[in-house]
C-alpha cells in the first residue's frame, strides 16, 4: 500500500493532519469546539460497549467445521447431513453463565455451548450447555433462578442463601445442582467439556416422518476437571485460563475436536415414555436410546476481532433448517421468543445483518427500514407480499408434517407425576467413591453461610435421591464445621 491510500481518516474518510494534538487557541488551551476529530474520537470512544449478555457474559469463541461421518438420512433431510464427507462452516461460543463479562473462567458453573451452522438453507443454531439438563423445567421459573445466580440487590454479592432456597424449593433442580456440584461442575477448560443440546428437539426426513432427538457431542480431548482449590490457584494467576486455553491451542495447530452424536426417539416410544421426554431436567437414558455417531467438529480458526465475532454474534435456538424443528419442550418454547428479544436489544434491529451472524445462504424477506438498515436493496417494487411484481415467495414444499398436540389450556403443575428423584440418584450412583467424596465436599463448601433450615429442606431432597447422597453432605458439613 503507498503512503498516500494509507492516509489516516475520520469516519467520513476526511485526511487526518495531526493525531497527536488537539486544536488549541494557543499552547496551553483551551480547546476548539471546532476540533470534530477530537469529538468524534471521544463521541466513538463513548459508545464502544454494548450491553453484555443478561446470562452468559463471558464467553470465548472460535470458528470451525462439522464433517458429517455417519449416514442418518433415515431421519433427517436437514441439508448439512445430506452426504458422508460434507463439511459445514460453524461458530462454536462457549461461556459460562452467572459472571459478568469480566469474571474468571475457572469458577464452578455450566458452561454454555451455542453453535451456528452456515449451512446451504439458513443458520441452524444448537443453543445449549456442557449438562445434558437444566435446572428448572418451567420457563416462568427462569428469570428467578437466575436472580439467584446474579448478584444480592443490596449487598451486591453473590448470594449462597438465595441459591440454596430457590433449589430446595425446586427440587426439579437436584439433577442439574448434582451434576453443578460434581467435579464436572469445573472444568479444566472449555475444550475438555462435553456439548448437549440438552432439550428434544424434531428431526423430519424426506418422506415427511418426525422423530424426536437430542445432541451430544462428545469432547476428543477427554473430560478434565478441576477441583475448588486447584481452580483458586489458577484464578489467582489467570482470570482467562479458558480462552487462553481455546485461542493458544487453536493458533499452535492443536485442533480440539468432539464426537457428535444423536439419540433418538419414535413418536410412538414417546407416547409409551414413563417420563415425559420433552422434560428439561430429564436425560434419555443410554441404554433405551442408544448414542448413534453422526460427525465430528472440530474448531480450527480463531476469532480476528473478538469484539465483531464474538461478542457481537447471536444464537438463537429459533433459527432452524428444514429437517430440524421444535418440540412441545415449554422451556424451548420460551428460549425461541427470548434470544432474538434479547438480540434486538443488545446488538441491534438489525443484528443478522452483521457478517457473523449473516447467513451464507440467500436471505429475502420483506421486512424494511429499521435502525442501521444495511440490507441488498430489493427490486423496488416488490416491498410487500403477495405481489406480481417478481418478489421472493413461499414454498410449500418447506411445511413441516403436523405436530400431535393435545389437552386443555391451563397452567398444569409441572411438579404431578414427575419423578425429579431417581435421575440425580442414577448419576450419584454411578460416580466412584472419590467423585462422591468430591460432590460431598463441594456441596458443604457451597452451602456455608446459609440458614439450617433451608440445609435441612435440601437434605431431604438428596436424601430422596439416595440416602447415602445425604448422609456423604451431612458428614461433610459436619466435618467443615468442626
Ligand atoms: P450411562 O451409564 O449410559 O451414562 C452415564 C453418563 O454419565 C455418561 O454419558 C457419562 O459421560 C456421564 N457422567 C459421568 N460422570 C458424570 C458427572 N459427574 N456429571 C455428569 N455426567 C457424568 O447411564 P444413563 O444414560 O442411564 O444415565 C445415568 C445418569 O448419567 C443420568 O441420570 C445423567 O445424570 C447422567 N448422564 C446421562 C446422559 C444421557 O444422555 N443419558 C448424558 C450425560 C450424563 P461420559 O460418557 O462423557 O463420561
Ligand atoms: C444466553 C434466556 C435457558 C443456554 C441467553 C440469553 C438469554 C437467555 C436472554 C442472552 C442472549 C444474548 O444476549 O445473546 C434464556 C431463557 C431460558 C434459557 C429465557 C429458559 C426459559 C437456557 C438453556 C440453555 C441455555 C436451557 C442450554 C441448554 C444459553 C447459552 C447462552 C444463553 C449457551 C449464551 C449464548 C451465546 O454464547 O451467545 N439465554 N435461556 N439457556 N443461554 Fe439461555
Amino acid at each position: 500500500m503507498s503512503q498516500e491510500n494509507n492516509t489516516m481518516t475520520t469516519t467520513g474518510g476526511n485526511p487526518v493532519a495531526d493525531n497527536q494534538n488537539s486544536k488549541t487557541a494557543g499552547p496551553r488551551g483551551p480547546v476548539l469546539l471546532e476540533d470534530y476529530q477530537l469529538i468524534e474520537k471521544l463521541a466513538h470512544q463513548n459508545r464502544e460497549r454494548i450491553p453484555e449478555r443478561v446470562v452468559h457474559a463471558k464467553g470465548s469463541g472460535a470458528f470451525g467445521t462439522l464433517t458429517v461421518t455417519h449416514d442418518i438420512r433415515q431421519y433427517t433431510k436437514a441439508d448439512l447431513f445430506s452426504e458422508i464427507g460434507k463439511q459445514t462452516e460453524c461458530l462454536l461460543r462457549f461461556s459460562t453463565v452467572a459472571g459478568e463479562k469480566g469474571a474468571a473462567d475457572a469458577e464452578r458453573d455450566v458452561r454454555g455451548w451455542a453453535l451456528k451452522f452456515y449451512t446451504d438453507q439458513g443458520n441452524w443454531d444448537m443453543v445449549g450447555n456442557n449438562t445434558p439438563v437444566f435446572f428448572v423445567r418451567d420457563p416462568l421459573k427462569f428469570p428467578d433462578f437466575i436472580h439467584t445466580q446474579k448478584r444480592h440487590p443490596r449487598t451486591n454479592m453473590r448470594s449462597a442463601t438465595a441459591m440454596w432456597d430457590f433449589w430446595s424449593l425446586s427440587p426439579e433442580s437436584l439433577h442439574q445442582v448434582t451434576i453443578l456440584m460434581s467435579d464436572r461442575g469445573l472444568p479444566l477448560s472449555y475444550r475438555h467439556t462435553n456439548g448437549y443440546g440438552s432439550h428434544t428437539y424434531s428431526f423430519i426426513n424426506a418422506a415427511g416422518e418426525r422423530y424426536w432427538v437430542k445432541f451430544h457431542f462428545k469432547t476428543r480431548q477427554g473430560i478434565k476437571t478441576m477441583t475448588n482449590r486447584e481452580a483458586e490457584k489458577v484464578v489467582a494467576v489467570d482470570r482467562e485460563s479458558s480462552q487462553r486455553d481455546l485461542y493458544e491451542s487453536i493458533e499452535k495447530g492443536d485442533f480440539p475436536q468432539w464426537d457428535f452424536k444423536i439419540q433418538v426417539m419414535t413418536e410412538e416410544e414417546a407416547e409409551a415414555c414413563d417420563f415425559n421426554p420433552f422434560d428439561l431436567t430429564k436425560v434419555w437414558p443410554h441404554a433405551d436410546f442408544p448414542l448413534i455417531d453422526v460427525g465430528v467438529l472440530e474448531l480450527n480458526r480463531n476469532p480476528e476481532n473478538y469484539f465483531q465475532e464474538i461478542e457481537q454474534s447471536a444464537f438463537s435456538p429459533s433459527n432452524i433448517v428444514p429437517g430440524i424443528s421444535f418440540s412441545p419442550d415449554k422451556m424451548l418454547q420460551a428460549r425461541i421468543f427470548s434470544y432474538p428479544d434479547a438480540h434486538r436489544y443488545r446488538v441491534g434491529t438489525w443484528y443478522e445483518q452483521l457478517p457473523v451472524n449473516r447467513p451464507k445462504s440467500p436471505v429475502k424477506t420483506y421486512h424494511m427500514d429499521g435502525s442501521m438498515n444495511a440490507q441488498e436493496p430489493s427490486s423496488s417494487d416488490a416491498y410487500y407480499e403477495p405481489n406480481r411484481m417478481g418478489g421472493p415467495s413461499q414454498d410449500e414444499t418447506f411445511a413441516e408434517p403436523p405436530m400431535r398436540i393435545s389437552g386443555d389450556a391451563d397452567r398444569w403443575d409441572h411438579r404431578e407425576g414427575n419423578d425429579d428423584y431417581t435421575q440425580p440418584g442414577n448419576l450419584f450412583r454411578l460416580m466412584s467413591p472419590n467423585q462422591q467424596q468430591q460432590l460431598f465436599n463441594n456441596i458443604a463448601e457451597a452451602m456455608q453461610g446459609v440458614p439450617q433450615e433451608i440445609i435441612e429442606r435440601q437434605l431431604a431432597h438428596f436424601d430422596r435421591a439416595d440416602p447415602a447422597y445425604g448422609q456423604g453432605i451431612r458428614d461433610a458439613l459436619s466435618s467443615s464445621s468442626s
